[in-house]
């Protein structure tokens, strides 16, 4: 009997940055997702992993902390050749484990294929119930006044209240508290 193909997940090295900005900046110039900048990609690689088949770059996908109850799945994408096997999915389980592993309540995504998102779990919200997010990154993006991507959200199943405090974001011109 004929073995089917050896699929894996790994964190990314160094070595996955010119796939994965190959990858990334392909499906972009097609209008699938956002592109990455080369130093987007390097200085986060730590929240990258990466799937394979038979050994073979595959598809990438990263988790971004955005807040102590909030993390992004991001640039989540799978090479043409290997989509439809259910890489797309694994990458984003490994990526919302994680999240739950770190005790953050939900996990969101700013998306054009809400489908995809829905299938494990999401739910279509507005941008404007994602503060943190359009604080941290929106506010820099070229496509704050025009954004046609879809912002969907998971709750996880981290119990929140005691032990896990909301901590606010910090206001323009509030000291940084030092100490106790
Ligand atoms: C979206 C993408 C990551 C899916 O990867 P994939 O490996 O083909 O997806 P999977 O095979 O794991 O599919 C998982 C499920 O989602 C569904 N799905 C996949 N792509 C979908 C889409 N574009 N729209 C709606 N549903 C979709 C599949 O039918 C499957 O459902 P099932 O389990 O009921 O059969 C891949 O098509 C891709 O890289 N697209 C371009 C980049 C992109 O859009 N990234 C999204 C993050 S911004």
């Amino acid at each position: 009997m004929s073995k089917g193909p050896e699929i894996s997940l790994r964190r990314a090295t160094m070595r996955d940055v010119e796939p994965m900005m190959d990858l990334i900046n392909g499906l972009a110039a097609d209008g699938l997702m956002l592109p990455r900048s080369p130093a987007s990609i390097v200085e986060k690689i730590r929240d990258f992993i990466v799937a394979t088949v038979d050994d073979e770059f595959a598809g990438c996908g990263a988790l971004a902390i955005i807040w102590t109850d909030i993390a992004e799945v991001r640039s989540i994408a799978v090479d043409p050749r290997f989509q439809k096997l259910g890489l797309g999915r694994r990458l984003a389980q490994f990526l919302i484990d994680e999240a739950e592993e770190l005790d953050i309540a939900r996990v969101m995504a700013f998306t054009y294929v809400t489908g995809f998102f829905e299938k494990l779990g999401f739910s279509v919200v507005e941008h404007e119930s994602l503060p943190h997010k359009v604080f941290t990154d929106c506010l820099k993006c070229p496509k704050f006044h025009k954004c046609d991507e879809v912002a969907v959200v998971k709750e996880l199943g981290v119990p929140t209240g005691e032990g896990l405090p909301a901590v606010a974001l910090p206001k323009p011109g509030m000291p940084l508290r030092v100490g106790r």
